[in-house]
């Protein structure tokens, strides 16, 4: 059994690796904590609380993150490439169901830190940009030694980005904060884009999920057409956050390489994820870089995932 924290900006592909957390029964999801991204922080939680009521685990608590990049001071709003992907509220062209739960009151930080502190037999994984965690560890440095695991979903270090030719979205929207995490020598693992790219969720897994017949079925499969018509306009797509849940429970599936990774933050290709040079020969504060993927597997995975709906 793996036990997991999800830190999610609950677009459409962040909903799906949430489903995929809260209805395989291999993983103990221990709660989820919201990001901006894709959406609001608000429309995250939102999105999040609605989806795990179609879900049936309404025992899944729900915190509200950071509103914004470590270094902004204003409330972030998704632009418009975002909206056109995942939707005006991140749910495609369907409305989800206000779910009668709300966030608990403790914020995503002070639940995320104490669970940290109390223990380290759990992995998180952060399908947004990765203020929450940085926020945590520059306010409890003592948790730099946490030993945990992180996985995050984000970067491209042997492709181009998907902002610009560098950057990767969840690290572009934060680079401070995605530095932060990457070189803080933490047991980390990244699934960039090197991987989420080589891999498809297909119509016809769309069409599955939609004949299951059950609300959350139609809801998933409707997303997952909406995503399909606003990334590539065909019956496939990349498989971006997914791939972080399943890399939790199938790390064999990936081939990766440990390197010491950082972040530019100043200059045009800021929001890169890049090998720190200075570092290269040290054997510390390494990341296990995901640089390929056994795709089959990864699409039979997802091809089997209508039984859960
Ligand atoms: O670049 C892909 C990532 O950006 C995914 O996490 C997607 O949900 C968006 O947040
Ligand atoms: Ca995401």
């Amino acid at each position: 059994m793996i036990n997991l924290v999800l830190d999610l900006d609950t677009g459409i592909d962040d909903a799906i690796a949430l489903s995929i957390a809260a209805k395989d029964e291999r993983i103990n999801l221990l709660g989820v904590t919201c990001t901006y991204g894709n959406v609001t922080v608000d429309e995250s939680v939102y999105n999040t609380l609605a989806l795990l009521s179609l879900l049936n685990r309404i025992d899944v608590p729900v915190y509200r993150g950071r509103d914004r990049a470590l270094i902004s001071t204003s409330t972030y709003v998704p632009h418009e490439a975002g909206r056109k992907i995942h939707g005006k509220k991140g749910s495609g062209d369907i409305s989800l169901k206000e779910s009668k739960r709300k966030a608990e009151t403790t914020n995503a930080i002070d639940y995320l830190s104490s669970l940290m502190m109390k223990r380290d037999d759990f992995t998180i994984i952060t399908t947004g940009p990765m203020t929450n965690l940085a926020s945590i560890l520059l306010s409890y440095p003592s948790l730099s030694t946490w030993k945990g695991k992180i996985i995050f979903m984000g970067g491209a270090l042997t492709v181009r980005g998907n902002v610009n030719h560098f950057s990767e979205a969840n690290i572009y929207k934060d680079p401070e904060a995605a530095k932060i995490v990457i070189e803080s020598g933490l047991d980390i693992t990244m699934i960039g884009l090197d991987v989420t790219e080589r891999t498809r969720l297909y119509r016809k897994d769309a069409e599955k999920w939609k004949n299951r017949k059950s609300e959350i079925g139609r809801t998933l499969g409707s997303m997952l057409d909406y995503y399909l018509d606003n990334t590539l306009g065909l019956d496939e797509t990349y498989v971006h956050d997914p791939s972080a849940v399943i890399s939790s429970l199938h790390p064999e599936f990936f081939s990766f390489i440990s390197l010491p990774l950082t972040v530019e933050t100043e200059s045009i290709d800021r929001g890169r994820v890049i090998v720190d040079e200075k570092r290269l020969m040290e054997r510390d504060k390494m990341v296990k870089v995901a640089l390929d993927v056994d795709r089959n597997k990864i699409e039979t995975f997802l091809s089997h995932f209508d039984k859960y709906l």
